[in-house]
Order: C-alpha cells, then sequence, then structure tokens
C-alpha cells in the first residue's frame, strides 16, 4: 500500500555478501565467532583469524557444514608478519578480501593507573590498539586492489568512556576509534568505508571470570537492565559492512543497551 511518502528500502537478503570475503579477527569466539557466523549467512566467504587455530578451525569447520564457505587461520595480531599472512591467506583462499573485522582483543588484570603493571600495559595496548593498526595495514591495500570495501573495528563503549580499574584496556579502544577515523579519511577516495563499534558489556568469555555480583554490578550500568549478546553487536556489524551503510564513513556506533546515554 502506498503511503503517499517518499522511501528506499534496502532489504537485508540472505545473499546480500554474496561474491564477497570477509576476515574476522578473533573469530574463534565471542563477538567475532558471532559476526562470522552473520556474515556467512549472509553469504559471504569468511576467514576466522585467531590465536586459537584449533578452535578457529573447529568453528570453520560448523560454519562450513551449513554450506556457507569458511576458512581458519592462526593470527597473532600482536604480530605484524602474521597479519600480513592472514591476509594473503584470505585472498589465496577466496579471491580477494572485501570486508575486514579487527575484533580480536583481551581484558586485561584490573588496577589502577598508579599499580598497573607496565607489561600489562604493553600487552593490552599491543593487543587492543597495535593489533588494529597492524590488521588494517594489511587489510586496506588488499581492499584497495579488490575495488573498495568496508572495516569495522571492535572498540567498546570504553571508547568513550573512563572505567576505574582499566587504564591499559580504555586507552587502547579510544585509540582505535582515532586510528579508525583517520584510515576512514586516507581511504574514503579509494572506496573502503572504516567505522568502529562500541559493544556495552556483551556475555562472552572476555567476562567468564567475573562472579555474580560483579555481573550483576555491570548488567545494572545498562538502562536495557542486562548484559548484551554478541548476536547483536554482530548484527550492527553486519549493517556497518553492508552497502545499506553506503554513506557511513569514520564514525563510531554504540550497541550497548544505553550504557553511554547515562
Ligand atoms: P573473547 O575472549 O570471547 O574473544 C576474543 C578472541 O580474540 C578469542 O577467540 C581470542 O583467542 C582472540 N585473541 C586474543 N588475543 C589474540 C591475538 N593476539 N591474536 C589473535 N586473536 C586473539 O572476547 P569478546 O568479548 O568476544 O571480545 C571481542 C572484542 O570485543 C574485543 O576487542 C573486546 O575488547 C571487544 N569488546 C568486548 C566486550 C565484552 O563485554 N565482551 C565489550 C566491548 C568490547
Amino acid at each position: 500500500m502506498s503511503t503517499g511518502t517518499s522511501t528506499v528500502t534496502v532489504p537485508c537478503t540472505d545473499t546480500e555478501f554474496a561474491g564477497r570475503a570477509a576476515l574476522v579477527t578473533g573469530a574463534a569466539s565471542g563477538i567475532g565467532l558471532a559476526v562470522a557466523r552473520r556474515l556467512a549467512a549472509g553469504g559471504a566467504a569468511v576467514v576466522l583469524a585467531d590465536l586459537d587455530e584449533e578452535a578457529a578451525r573447529k568453528a570453520a569447520a560448523s560454519i562450513g557444514s551449513t554450506g556457507a564457505r569458511a576458512a581458519a587461520v592462526r593470527l597473532d595480531v600482536t604480530d605484524p608478519a602474521s597479519a600480513e599472512a592472514a591476509v594473503a591467506f584470505a585472498v589465496r583462499t577466496f579471491g580477494g578480501l572485501h570486508l575486514a573485522v579487527n575484533n580480536a582483543g583481551i581484558g586485561g588484570p584490573s588496577a589502577h593507573t598508579a599499580e598497573y603493571g607496565v607489561d600489562d600495559w604493553r600487552r593490552v595496548l599491543e593487543t587492543n590498539l597495535s593489533g588494529v593498526f597492524y590488521a588494517m595495514r594489511a587489510e586496506l591495500p588488499a581492499l584497495v586492489a579488490a575495488g573498495g570495501g568496508a572495516v569495522v573495528n571492535m572498540a567498546s563503549v570504553l571508547g568513550a568512556n573512563g572505567f576505574a580499574g582499566s587504564p591499559a584496556y580504555t586507552a587502547a579502544k579510544h585509540g582505535v576509534i582515532g586510528l579508525t577515523k583517520t584510515a576512514a579519511l586516507e581511504y574514503a577516495d579509494r572506496r573502503v568505508r572504516v567505522n568502529a563499534i562500541g559493544p556495552g558489556f556483551i556475555e562472552t568469555a572476555l567476562l567468564a571470570d567475573l562472579d555474580a555480583g560483579a555481573r550483576a554490578f555491570l548488567a545494572a550500568l545498562h538502562p536495557a537492565g542486562r548484559l548484551g549478546r554478541p548476536e547483536e553487536v554482530a548484527e550492527l556489524t553486519a549493517f556497518l559492512l553492508s552497502d545499506r551503510a553506503s554513506f557511513v564513513q569514520g564514525s563510531y556506533h554504540l550497541v550497548d543497551g544505553g550504557y553511554d546515554a547515562r
């Protein structure tokens, strides 16, 4: 029925990523695994890259059993050569790279800034910030070579908020947003879109060590009254990677149950 208004509807179909190859880092569990599944369900050929190679292989086999195209590769995001090798693997395996999700990350210990260990600081920054830089350094030329593409970097709601006890994590995630904006400016004219996502606290292995009290405390920080699910982050990721987000460039998008609105 016509409403008389002019609307443009771009449908989300299960083939919207058909013919595109995606690389997802940290894809063996949690948010990365949900993203890999969501992209495969949309028709993408997906490379699951993770430090835990065996878990990545099992996940790729499970996705492959649905009829989708999936492959696994060992990746250590703290090693620039490993990032180059993972991108080369994706190009070799699926004929190019069109989509990249830089999601691998760690939490690090909890300690106030003056007590935070220097080695822990370096490990968290190297994984959560330098890891995104090393990955984009390898991915961007491949995306340009493919005629364009899209990148999503997994920041956090702590990319725009402080959090007592997590100086390295919050600093790294703030850095991911700056890196995202800069790459977006640099590559927009080569048809590559680069955006970042800020999830609230999500039910994954990253929170596995928390006791019930700590979980309840974190859940209460979200006006939604609960922690998020990996699939809810995957849905926003898929949107940002899709042509439905064709004018979304260099920005930071929350999926946080209202955390940042407080
Ligand atoms: P997770 O622990 O379930 O998954 C992280 C994955 O990254 C694991 O499979 C792990 O093996 C992999 N990984 C760790 N170090 C790596 C390295 N050096 N090289 C390659 N892979 C490595 O965690 P989750 O929650 O799925 O986190 C994914 C991303 O989402 C991270 O960047 C995290 O900071 C971010 N995030 C998570 C939130 C949460 O509450 N779970 C909230 C906001 C952001």
